[in-house]
């Protein structure tokens, strides 16, 4: 064959690949909202930077008729490219070849640009959208899939991985991007379940809709499987941007530092404000964090589950920081199962890769109740101790009220290796707060007093005067200082500059055994 003929062919099989399952299949896929996984790429990466791999790859299957259906690329697209000019490997399953289903082949490409980005320490996007495993292929697609897993096991706080999940993503195949670091999904187009409608009908005799049972505001609401609901594909895809804009490309590097263009040593008056009076009266937490933080802005993760902690990204003077905040307006700010667990993730996410930790505590405690303890709230509030205790990162807790009872403790506290411990004047740092501490010291004297409510009240004074203030806590040195509150930030980003050499390790260990 000439060059000529040969250079012909070359572009004729690239074209040919680029065509995925071709024109029906495409337009059924836009038609039902999604993109190819080509379109994806593009959209995810700078313009013009991924370079593929694999993409003559096909299948090796003999059953069922396979041998006749051959497809370039088969089913998933894989490569690297840019984000913001940043290195980053992405894999794409494409739904329009086989459903975007797993193969021993294209298992093989996934599992090539995940090594790559192993050891060249740059993320990974996984973007989701497939039918699971290839069920013409048997155990070899099942193997294919436990290849991913185990990949993603590893790469586990080495470098970040994140997933997005466009359309199906069924059975064993959701644990793939369970193992990640972040979820996104899709509103209305993409579903996550183990076992799925039909299953669930002829099992526990339960009706439920795809959308019900594993669409992006089931899992961004209900279950906390979801970090992000996004409104549609792009915005998916702009929200991976902006997400891997707040990581380092990897364990061993801090994130990326930005101008500011926020004065670092702003004070804001309104924050002394913010605070009821009334210690019982709620509060928005994210105010404060919005006030606090560079240009107001604050990235939030599982902004729609478990809404009494927040927890997100943000910057202070240009540097990276993880906000974990207890949110009064939601259920008093209280701990319970579900913030335990979602707050100790983000900690634990924020450890692996260097990322400070900023906590604005206001917390009455636990949440009482069987359906709390019978839930096993020992071992998620002790997941969140766990996460605090472990993390090395420089750690900032600002106390802007309560402090209470072992939540006091799991916080951030001094004890558990805070760095940079400070309270508001509102603080109130103690085992209780003072209705049910009188209960239990003077219930007798209540009891027998001639005007009962008198001496409760008095009691109830007395209590408040000694421990509804930060200064006990100082006193102890259990505080570093308390400051005025319009002072927040400025005092903030001293701290983190203090601490942005801070090296600290655990002893040499296998791995902890964390409370799952
Ligand atoms: C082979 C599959 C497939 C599969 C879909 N296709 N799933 N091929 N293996 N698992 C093919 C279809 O035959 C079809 O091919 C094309 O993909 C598109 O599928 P449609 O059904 O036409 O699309 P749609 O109506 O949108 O429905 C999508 C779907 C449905 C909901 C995903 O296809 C479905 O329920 N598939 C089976 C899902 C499943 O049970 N997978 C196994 C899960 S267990 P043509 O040629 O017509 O375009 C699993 C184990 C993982 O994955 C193991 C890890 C431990």
């Amino acid at each position: 064959m000439a060059n000529e003929a040969r250079i012909r062919e070359l572009r004729r099989r690239k074209k040919k690949a680029k065509e995925g399952g071709g024109g029906e299949r495409i337009e059924k896929l836009h038609t039902s909202g999604r993109l190819t996984a080509r379109e994806s790429i593009e959209l995810l990466l700078d313009r013009g930077t991924f370079e593929e791999l694999g993409g003559f790859v096909t299948h090796r299957c003999r059953d069922f008729g396979m041998h006749a259906k051959r497809i370039t690329g088969d089913g998933v697209v894989a490569g690297y490219g840019y984000i913001n000019g940043r290195l980053t490997y992405v894999f794409a399953q494409d739904f329009t070849v086989f459903g975007g289903t797993l193969s021993e082949e294209n298992a093989k490409k996934i599992c090539n640009v995940m090594d790559l980005a192993m050891m060249n320490g740059a993320p990974i996007v996984g973007l989701n959208d497939s039918g699971g495993a290839r069920i013409q292929e048997g155990v070899a697609s099942l193997g294919g899939y436990a290849e991913i897993f185990l990949r993603n096991t590893l790469a586990s706080g080495v470098i970040p991985q994140i997933s997005a999940v466009f359309g199906p993503c069924a059975g064993g195949a959701v644990y793939s991007p369970a193992i990640t670091d972040f979820i996104l999904m899709v509103k209305g187009t993409s579903h996550m379940f183990v076992t799925g409608p039909e299953v669930i009908k002829s099992v526990t005799k339960e009706s439920v809709t795809f959308e019900q049972l594993g669409g992006a505001v089931t899992h961004s609401t209900k279950s906390g499987v979801a970090h992000f609901a996004a409104e549609d594909c792009r915005d998916c895809l702009q929200q991976i941007r902006k997400l891997l804009g707040y990581m380092p490309q990897n364990n061993m590097e801090d994130p990326p530092r930005v101008e500011c263009t926020d004065d670092p040593s702003r004070m804001d008056a309104e924050l002394a404000d913010i605070v009821p009076e009334d210690s019982t009266k709620p509060y928005d937490i994210k105010e404060i964090i919005k006030r606090v933080v560079d240009d107001g802005e604050y990235y939030e993760v599982q902004k729609d589950y478990a809404q009494n902690i927040t927890v997100g990204f943000a910057r202070l003077n240009g540097r990276c920081v993880g906000v974990v905040g207890n949110q009064p307006k939601v259920l008093a700010g209280v701990l319970d199962i579900k913030s335990s667990i979602k707050g100790a993730r983000f900690v634990r996410f924020c450890d692996a890769f260097n990322i400070p930790l900023v906590t604005f505590e206001d917390v009455p405690g636990f949440l009482p109740g069987t359906a709390q303890e019978y839930g096993g709230i020992i071992k998620p509030g002790a997941k969140l101790l766990y996460a605090y205790c472990e993390a090395t990162v420089p750690k900032l807790t600002v106390i802007t009220r309560k402090a209470y009872g072992g939540a006091y403790d799991v916080m951030s506290s001094k004890h558990v290796r805070g760095d940079y411990n400070v309270a508001w004047p509102t603080a109130e740092l103690a085992v209780m707060g003072a209705e049910g501490a009188v209960n239990i010291m003077y219930r007798r004297e209540i009891a027998e007093a001639k005007d009962p409510k008198a001496a409760r009240k008095k009691f109830v004074d007395q209590y408040n005067e000694r421990f509804a203030n930060p200064y006990i806590a100082a006193e102890l040195g259990y505080l570093d200082d308390v400051i005025e509150a319009p002072e927040t930030r400025p005092r903030l980003i001293s701290a983190l500059e203090m601490l942005q050499n801070k090296r600290q390790s655990l002893p040499p260990k296998k791995h902890g055994n964390i409370p799952l």
